[in-house]
């Protein structure tokens, strides 16, 4: 990525911090491990939850995810213009994360994995809360809720959770500051 992008994710950062919830955009190390830890079945339909400049959407089509089955929810419309652009093909929708059930519609039921680099430690509790619900909701049994996080706590109760159980974890290093990528199963 451009320094100049990662200046204007500062920027995002300084102007709005309980959104961003990043200084810096995520690294290829982090991204990878998220799109490796969605466990990605073809011909299923992954979601991203706030792709920001992108380094996980290009990590997941990396991966092997058709862009035809890859939808990624940002809520910043000037980030979204951006992904629409360098990632034609893929299903960028300007929209909160509280609306995954409507947005996916029909797709619901071709849902593989979930990933996301939302803020969750930041954001208001209310949005986080409808947010996981529907995240719950949506998945089928096996699929899969992968989330970067700065958090100790990895008891799926922590995160409002009731048919979903940890199945991975990993911290990585090499990213402004560290973090750690936690992976979630349906039960
Ligand atoms: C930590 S940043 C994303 C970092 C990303 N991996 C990168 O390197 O650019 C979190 C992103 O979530 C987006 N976001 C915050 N609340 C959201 C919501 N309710 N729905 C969708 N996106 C949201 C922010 O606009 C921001 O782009």
């Amino acid at each position: 990525m451009a320094f100049g992008d990662s200046l204007k994710f500062l920027g995002k950062y300084i102007k709005n911090p309980r959104f961003t919830g990043a200084v810096w955009p995520s690294s290829r190390f982090l991204a990878r491990k998220m799109a490796k830890f969605s466990a990605y079945r073809k011909g299923s339909v992954v979601v991203e939850l706030g792709p920001g400049t992108g380094p996980v959407t290009k990590a997941l089509l990396e991966a092997g995810v058709e862009p035809e089955n890859l939808c990624s929810i940002e809520f910043d419309p000037a980030l979204a213009a951006n992904l629409k652009e360098r990632f034609p093909g893929v299903r960028v929708v300007n929209d909160s994360a509280e609306n995954l059930s409507a947005i996916l519609g029909d797709d619901v039921s071709r849902v593989g994995a979930i990933v996301s680099s939302l803020p969750l430690l930041s954001l208001p509790k209310a949005c986080v809360e409808e947010i996981l619900r529907q995240v719950e909701s949506v998945l089928p049994a096996g699929g899969r809720f992968v989330q970067f996080t700065y958090n100790v706590n990895k008891d799926p109760k922590a995160y409002g959770f009731g048919r979903m159980r940890h199945v991975g974890a990993a911290v990585v290093v090499l990213n402004v500051p560290p973090a750690r990528v936690d992976a979630f199963e349906k039960m």
